[in-house]
């Protein structure tokens, strides 16, 4: 018997758009590594690379990190559950850059010198303060995977709002050694102020 051409197609599974979204989304936040990456072996990170490579990463931690808060809110306004979909991998995307940023300080900027650390810990508050937000990131980083979630129950949720309480102490870091040019720091401060009252908000209601 003949088999139609219409046939053939129906019976293939069809090909969904939707399955290329995460894939994309992963790239799209790996690509600011790659790139990192190809300067730093290039040698085109300017005359001080070590300082390019903790601004560069900090820079993307904190802007991972608010893209990530900025999903939850985006899904009310959207009345649509795909933001959702890319929280857990953007979040952790946020704790991939910013244990870069830790990495470049103790490794290659204090060259694992803890005496040295612990002098700038002092000396330098805001370096306590993106200590403080890291430590927060660390637990939420471990605990955001499914088997997790399930284990944790509602300790889950409460657990990870302290995402916001990571933000702040980023914010003040970023904020506190920014020298003259606040116009960044603030707007992030701004934002994730917003982000957080949107949230009370809502859950009070
Ligand atoms: C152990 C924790 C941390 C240490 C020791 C640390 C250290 C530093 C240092 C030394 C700088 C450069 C300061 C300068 O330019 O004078 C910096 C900048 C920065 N850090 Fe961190 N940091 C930590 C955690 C974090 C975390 C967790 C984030 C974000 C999630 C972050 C975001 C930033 C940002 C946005 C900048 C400014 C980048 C710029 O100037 O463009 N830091 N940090």
């Amino acid at each position: 018997m003949a088999v139609s051409t219409t046939d053939v197609r129906a019976r293939l599974p069809r090909f969904r758009w939707q399955s290329l979204q995460k894939p994309a989304v992963f790239i799209a936040a790996l690509l600011p590594f790659l790139f990192l990456l190809q300067s730093l072996l290039t040698g085109q990170l300017g005359p001080n690379p070590i300082d390019t490579l903790t601004d560069q990463t900090g820079t993307l931690a904190i802007r991972m990190l608010l893209i990530s808060l900025m999903l939850t809110p985006l899904r009310w306004i959207l009345k649509n559950t795909w933001p959702i979909r890319f929280r857990r991998m953007i979040g952790l995307f946020a704790f991939f850059y910013a244990t870069l940023h830790v990495a470049t300080y103790f490794v290659l900027d204090q060259q694992f010198d803890i005496g040295a650390v612990w002098s700038d810990l002092s000396e330098r508050p805001y370096i306590v303060a993106g200590t403080i937000a890291f430590l927060i990131m660390v637990p939420l980083a471990i605990t955001s995977n499914n088997a997790m979630v399930r284990r944790l129950g509602r300790r889950w949720m409460s657990l990870h709002r302290a995402v916001y309480i990571a933000g702040l102490a980023v914010v003040v870091h970023y904020v506190w050694l920014a020298k003259g040019d606040l116009i960044e720091p603030i707007v992030y401060l701004v934002l994730l102020l917003f982000l957080f009252s949107y949230r009370l908000v809502k859950t009070l209601r």
